[in-house]
């Protein structure tokens, strides 16, 4: 069994095996994955993108997906994570994808054998986000070396930050952040550049969602001065290079973090992060499954 909790355990040459093996996926390879296999999805937060993307993988090789929903499950009893997941385990499920509020909410699990793909754990790691944003840039730009990224919004309160300048940093790429200072970790400091240069000076402008259900304080700025201030505006799009991309993880707050007449634009790749998310989770668990 194996698991995917964060990308920092991943080496780049894992990282390069997934997205390889997630491009095999996507140009039609199937997997003959032998017995019956089982699976579980444990979403404890909401979530459309990385629930509906793991089903479809799951349906698209074959496994058998056991229903879960925190909200009719013995969870509402007062039931532990710990114990409902070694309950699937106990009835034969080998893989389940949690979703969770709590950071490292995996390291109550690290005992079972059962294998854990992290959907998303607190502030803190979103693994398959990371692989599918990966997976979106290889596929613009052949590679990553040499390649500025940046990354802009709520840095300090983004699962998807922390993972993507991990992974990133690891395969070559440079990584520069920008967003209001109060949502800005320390850590990051040395990376900071203004919004305006970012976006004009990288191949990969990643923005991210103000997540409001994390610190339970809106910003000083109205949604329109965070647009005109750190917002992809019409103008700043006009600014970036020619052949730089345009990310986002979504869900998307149009006329927040970019204007809505650029979601859908030439040089946006955030409806492709999506479909290259069902490839990505495809492999991740073949990954599990196989081990
Ligand atoms: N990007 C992402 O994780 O979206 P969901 O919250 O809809 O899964």
């Amino acid at each position: 069994m194996k698991s995917l909790l964060t990308m920092n355990e991943l080496t780049k040459d894992e990282i390069i095996e997934i997205l390889d093996q997630a491009e095999r996926f996507k140009n039609g390879e199937a997997w003959n994955k032998g017995a019956d296999k089982y699976v579980a999805n444990l979403f404890f937060e909401a979530s459309t993108r990385t629930k509906c993307s793991f089903e479809m993988a799951e349906r698209k090789l074959g496994l058998g997906v056991i229903p879960f929903e925190a909200h009719t499950s013995s969870v509402q009893k007062g039931e532990s994570l710990y114990d409902t997941v070694r309950t699937l385990e106990s009835i034969g499920v080998e893989t389940v994808v949690i979703r969770h509020s709590l950071d490292r909410y995996f390291d109550e699990l690290a005992g079972l054998k059962i294998s854990v793909i992290n959907g998303g754990d607190g502030c803190g790691n979103h693994p398959t986000q990371c692989l599918l944003d990966l997976l979106t840039i290889r596929q613009e730009f052949g590679g990553f070396e040499n390649l500025q990224v940046a990354i802009i919004g709520d840095i300090a309160h983004s699962r998807v930050a922390r993972s993507n300048a991990e992974a990133l940093s690891k395969l070559g790429a440079e990584v520069v952040f920008s967003g209001p200072r109060e949502w800005f970790p320390p850590e990051y400091q040395n990376r900071y550049m203004t919004v305006d240069e970012s976006i004009a000076t990288s191949d990969a402008v990643m923005l991210l969602r103000i997540q409001h259900e994390r610190h339970g304080s809106t910003s000083a700025l109205t949604k329109e001065e965070y647009h005109e201030s750190f917002g992809l505006t019409v103008s700043r799009k006009q600014r970036m290079k020619d052949r730089g991309i345009i990310l986002h993880p979504a869900p998307v707050n149009r006329g927040v973090e970019i204007d809505d007449s650029l979601v859908e634009c030439e040089n946006s790749r955030i409806f492709k992060q999506m479909e290259n998310g069902v490839f990505v989770r495809m492999a991740v668990l073949k990954r599990a499954l196989n081990n």
